[in-house]
């Protein structure tokens, strides 16, 4: 690790954005070696970080209208609490600096609009954007960006609590205008898929039950998937073969036919968008719920109605996104119908970047 010895006093503050995600399609599929289909959205985070003269870094969460504050040297150290929106500060400064990076002193203040447990990963947002800004305050260079998304996954993993997969973090570090991103999480192999709806557009609803990966269901299908690859003797379920995954004892069996069939479903829909069949897209997103809803059992009876509201407006199809349990509906409706209330139209947007 390179000590940084003296800093230039005329560095003036960076901005940085980061963006949430959509997923179009293959979900709780990242942590199982599988395939999935995200997007960078224009809503994200931005954080803005100034250099300071002593020897702590500030944070405001202006949405919020809360501060933190700790030496630059031990983030962990005199934490009252490091929940919520502090863990990720604190434990994106202590990730970049075991990462060999030399940060400053700095006065963060973090602005959003992506809605917190929306689904659209307003935690990938902030912490992209942290690292952003505060490798740009420190005027370090920004490293690879898969090995960024891997140290902000590890913030939400050891410092949040959230036992999350990488989606999130590639999908914000990696988007681009107009693309989704079909990502092999077996080999990180990221290949851009253009998304082209033609009449059709997709939007987000939120369900109104939130959610927090923390504390919800999420940790308990991501060891019940642990526990399955265990027992077929896999390094993940993605590697399993369905006649095998079949004869797993429920509920493990369900899980891992969910894993197995997400990741069809994820080319089906490549295949679907290459071909210009939104129809069939639309088929896909509605498989895809069903399976997530009985053979994962990660909806809730306000996605429920969410998913059945968008289907009667004229979605071709529609299903619950993100670690489930709550959060955002995402629906694929064609262009020029009334959209329902709330209805949030959703594209590929630019990767996090300095501002
Ligand atoms: C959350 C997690 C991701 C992924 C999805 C489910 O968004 O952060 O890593 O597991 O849930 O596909």
């Amino acid at each position: 690790m390179t000590t940084r010895t003296t800093r230039t006093t005329t560095t003036a503050s960076v901005r940085a954005r980061g963006p949430g995600r959509v997923n179009l399609i293959g979900e709780h599929t990242d942590y199982n070696g599988g395939l999935a289909l995200p997007f960078a959205i224009d809503r994200g985070v931005t954080v803005t970080a100034e250099p300071r003269d002593d020897d702590r870094v500030t944070a405001e969460a202006r949405d919020v209208g809360e501060h933190d504050q700790f030496p630059l040297a031990a983030p962990g150290g005199d934490a009252p609490s490091t929940s919520g929106w502090r863990a990720f500060v604190r434990g994106t400064v202590a990730e970049l600096t075991a990462a060999g990076h030399a940060l400053v002193p700095t006065a963060l203040t973090i602005e959003g609009d992506v809605p917190q447990g929306s689904g659209l990963s307003s935690s990938a947002a902030l912490s992209t954007a942290l690292s952003l800004a505060l490798l740009g305050a420190a005027q370090q260079p920004e490293p690879d960006r898969v090995e960024l998304a891997k140290l902000c996954s590890r913030v939400e993993n050891d410092w949040v609590g959230a036992e999350t997969g990488l989606l999130d973090q590639l999908a914000s570090l990696l988007g681009a205008e107009g693309e989704a991103l079909r990502i092999d999480f077996a080999t990180l192999a990221v290949e851009r898929v253009p998304l082209d709806l033609r009449g059709w557009q997709l939007v987000t609803v939120d369900s109104g039950a939130t959610h927090e990966h923390a504390a919800g269901g999420y940790n308990e299908r991501r060891s019940e998937c642990e526990a399955a690859a265990r027992e077929l003797g896999v390094e993940h379920l993605s590697a399993a073969t369905p006649a095998a995954a079949e004869r797993l004892p429920d509920p493990l069996r369900r899980r891992a036919r969910h894993v197995l069939t997400e990741n069809g479903r994820v080319d089906a829909t490549i295949a679907a968008l290459r071909a210009g069949d939104l129809e069939e897209v639309g088929r896909l997103l509605t498989a895809s719920h069903a399976s997530l809803r009985d053979d994962y059992e990660a909806s809730v009876p306000e996605v429920e109605a969410t998913v059945d509201r968008l289907i009667q407006a004229g979605a071709a199809g529609a299903r619950m996104m993100g670690g489930g349990f709550g959060g955002a509906v995402l629906a694929l409706l064609p262009v020029g119908r009334p959209r329902p209330d709330a209805a949030v139209v959703v594209a590929p947007g630019p990767a996090a970047r300095l501002l």
